[in-house]
């Protein structure tokens, strides 16, 4: 799929669909927070939460306290989405619209979130652009959290192909630039429902 193409899905899903009509809806990012919480994420620490579109994940953090969060999304309409549904919060929030594979970092990050986002990558240039960037966006000891569909969860993700990993394989892409740390698999109940299974891995950035 080129840049362009990807930006003109993403624009027309948020654009044509409700908060709740996408599979990814989650009210309470439990599984993100709970990272947050077991890596003892410092209030100060410098945030961003890779192809967050509208999520909640943003909301819970302010609430918590956290003072640096950056939401990066190739979607405009799903920045002003979350941006509307804030309000005046949102401006504590640095929004980047950019394809990540465009991404140039002008500072660096403490912690990377992504939650279904990387998976939509399917060409090794893509992928390699996408890790090396996240290598060069974080701080010494920084740390990437990521969650992709398992092997036994969907092979397509708001009609697009994904790619799907297991713990073993989403270790061996992000190796040898970043180490893993822990990863668990979790069960994720669309609103429709069904069941998607996904990997969520942590890694530190190796020099
Ligand atoms: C399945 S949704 C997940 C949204 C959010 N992370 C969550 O967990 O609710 C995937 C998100 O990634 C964004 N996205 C897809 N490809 C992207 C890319 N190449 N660069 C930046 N964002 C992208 C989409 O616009 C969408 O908001």
């Amino acid at each position: 799929m080129t840049e362009e193409a990807r930006k003109n899905h993403w624009e027309h899903i948020y654009k044509t669909k409700a908060l709740t009509e996408v599979s990814w809806y989650e009210p309470i990012p439990k599984t993100s927070l709970e990272t947050f919480k077991s890596f003892q994420i410092p209030k100060t620490a410098k945030i961003i939460d890779v192809g967050g579109g509208d999520s909640f994940l943003a909301d819970s953090l302010l609430k918590q306290g956290y003072q640096n969060i950056t939401v990066l999304d190739i979607s405009q309409a799903a920045i002003l989405r979350a941006q509307q549904r804030l309000g005046p919060l949102s401006q504590k929030i640095n929004w980047i619209v950019s394809d990540i594979t465009a991404f140039k970092p002008k500072e660096t990050y403490d912690f990377w979130h992504d939650r279904a986002a990387f998976h939509f990558l399917n060409t090794k240039t893509d992928i390699e652009k996408y890790i090396k960037t996240a290598h060069h966006s974080l701080s010494e000891q920084g740390l990437l959290s990521i969650g992709t569909f398992s092997e036994n969860g969907p092979k397509k993700c708001s009609g697009i192909n994904i790619t799907p990993y297991s713990e073993i394989s989403l270790v061996e892409q992000f190796a040898p630039l970043f180490s893993k740390m822990s990863c668990s698999t979790y069960t994720h109940i669309t609103p429709f429902n069904t069941k998607q299974e996904f990997t969520f891995c942590n890694f530190k950035k190796n020099k």
